[in-house]
């Protein structure tokens, strides 16, 4: 108890030693004091690109103590919950497992291919496995104390994602929830009677409506609220900014208003407004304006991959195509996640620059992703330790652009394409061992195939040279 007070008093030090230092060169906040409002974004006249400056300034501004970097004191009765963390070895600064473990969002994005040595660099890509977040644990095994074989781990281990084509991603969501819960609204008025819950061909169950209440025991691959969420390698976000607001929190101790109040100093670390709501818009806005991963033109060995893929059951999760209905990916804040119409501030054509997605002839756009907004059960050995009940189940890894971003699997286990398919059990097991029955020329076709699926040459293109 004492250590603990100890260190809120060293906490509240640095908070006044902080302020007659802030005035010197190089000592500010890296924001500074000209900042972007929510009003700039929707009555400011800015243009896309202008927003999307702004959001890259937001991905890759180093914060600082005086822009609110870090959690304030540590909370006593919630040690792992970002805002009251402590620091390893009272560095008074990073904890690096279970977060404050980076200074921008581009250090865990920044590679953009893997396939050439040495890797491309750039922004939004993937990391490495030294960039993996470790989320929540409160033990590590290290030298395997408790002999079990291998170093038992209590959190979740998470190998970072590339943001390229999320605004197509985050459209395709947004459309099926709303399809969704349309069908939850047809249960609803037809007591008793199933409801197929498909959309854009994906089949997430049934659902009906007994004895007063829905009946969700037969609801799959989704949360019982009828609400996709592609975000986060076990689907739990359903936009980039929900996402986003969980990042800047976790990573660097960056409070949001939207998450803490305006002028609230939830950690207690002396700065109130660390991120504001304008800011995380053009963040968002960012996010979801990289240019999308795009395919080679296939030679006629991947011609033949492509078929294989189909024939053995890879393309039962990883869909090539889903289209959307329309080319508008809208904004909004506050969000309403069952209804992602609500609260509009904001929208692009995503048919357009920079993310040239593809047009359907019905005026939507083809989102050539390799995946189905779905949850699986991938099996026990791919199983997180977290011991919550959604630990062997993943959402599906949409599989654009990964000729260029090994490692493989949720946490980076898979070093190369060949192993993560190795991995693959449980609902996927079928799909496994028919790719490990195929004569080597054909497992060359599949292979040869997924090389041709590359991330963009220049992702941020325009913004940086
Ligand atoms: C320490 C490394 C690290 C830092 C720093 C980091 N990320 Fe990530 N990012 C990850 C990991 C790991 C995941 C996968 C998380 C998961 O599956 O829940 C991820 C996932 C994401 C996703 C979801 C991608 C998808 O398709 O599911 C978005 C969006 C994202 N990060 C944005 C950001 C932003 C914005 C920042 C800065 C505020 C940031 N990240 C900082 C490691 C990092
Ligand atoms: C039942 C659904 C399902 C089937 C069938 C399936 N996969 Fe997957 N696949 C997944 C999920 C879920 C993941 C993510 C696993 C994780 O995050 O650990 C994944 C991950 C991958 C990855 C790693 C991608 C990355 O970026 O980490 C590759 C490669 C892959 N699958 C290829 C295939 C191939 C090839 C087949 C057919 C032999 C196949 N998959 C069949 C669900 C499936």
């Amino acid at each position: 108890m004492n250590l603990r007070l100890s260190v809120g008093a060293v906490g509240v030090c640095l908070i006044f030693s902080g302020a007659a230092i802030a005035a010197l060169p190089g000592e500010g906040p890296r924001l500074g004091t000209d900042r972007i409002t929510q009003d700039d974004v929707e009555f400011g006249g800015m243009t896309l690109f202008e927003l999307r400056q702004q959001g890259l300034r937001m991905f890759s501004t180093p914060f600082n103590k005086q822009d609110g970097y870090g959690d304030g004191p540590i909370n006593p009765a919630d040690t792992t919950t970002p805002g009251g963390r402590p620091t390893l070895q009272n560095n008074g600064t990073f904890l690096r497992v279970n977060g404050l473990d980076g200074q921008t969002c581009l250090e865990c994005h920044s590679i953009v291919s893997n396939a050439s040595v040495p890797a491309k660099l750039g922004i939004g890509g993937v990391g490495g496995s030294v960039t993996n977040a470790m989320a929540g644990p409160t033990h590590i095994d290290v030298d395997d104390e408790d002999q079990v074989g291998f170093a038992s781990y209590d959190g979740r281990f998470i190998n970072p994602p590339f943001l390229f084509g999320s605004g197509g991603v985050e459209l395709l969501g947004k459309e099926m929830t709303i399809e969704l819960q349309a069908l939850k609204a047809q249960a609803e008025a037809n007591p008793g009677v199933d409801v197929a819950l498909i959309t854009k061909g994906v089949d997430f169950g049934v659902i009906r409506f007994v004895g007063g209440a829905l009946d969700t025991s037969d609801v799959m691959g989704v949360d019982d609220d009828l609400v996709v969420r592609p975000f986060g390698r076990k689907g739990e976000f359903p936009t980039v900014r929900a996402f986003d607001v969980g990042a800047m929190a976790f990573h660097f101790g960056m409070q949001s208003t939207e998450a803490v109040g305006v002028d609230v100093d939830d950690d207690g670390d002396g700065v109130v407004n660390e991120i504001m709501t304008g800011e995380l818009s053009a963040l968002v806005i960012f996010n979801t304006n990289l240019e999308r991963p795009f395919k080679n033109s296939l030679s006629n060995k991947a011609k033949k991959g492509r078929a294989l893929f189909r024939t053995i059951g890879c393309a039962d999760c990883h869909i090539p195509i889903l289209k959307t209905n329309s080319t508008i990916l809208t904004y909004s804040f506050p969000e309403i996640p069952a209804d992602p119409a609500a609260n509009v501030y904001y929208d692009v054509d995503l048919s357009e620059a920079p993310t040239n997605f593809n047009e359907t002839p019905n005026g939507g756009l083809k989102v050539n992703l390799f995946a189905d907004l779905k949850r699986h059960d991938l099996g026990l050995a791919l199983a997180e330790t977290a011991g919550g009940a959604l630990d062997q189940v993943f959402t599906t890894a949409r599989l654009w652009g990964v000729a260029d971003t090994a490692p493989y699997m949720h946490d980076g286990r898979a070093l190369t394409i060949g192993e993560a398919i190795d991995m693959h059990a449980g609902e996927a097991l079928n799909a496994r061992n028919n790719f490990a029955a195929l004569p080597n020329n054909q497992k060359a076709q599949l292979l040869t195939f997924l090389l041709s699926l590359r991330t963009p040459n220049n992702p941020a293109a325009g913004l940086v040279e």
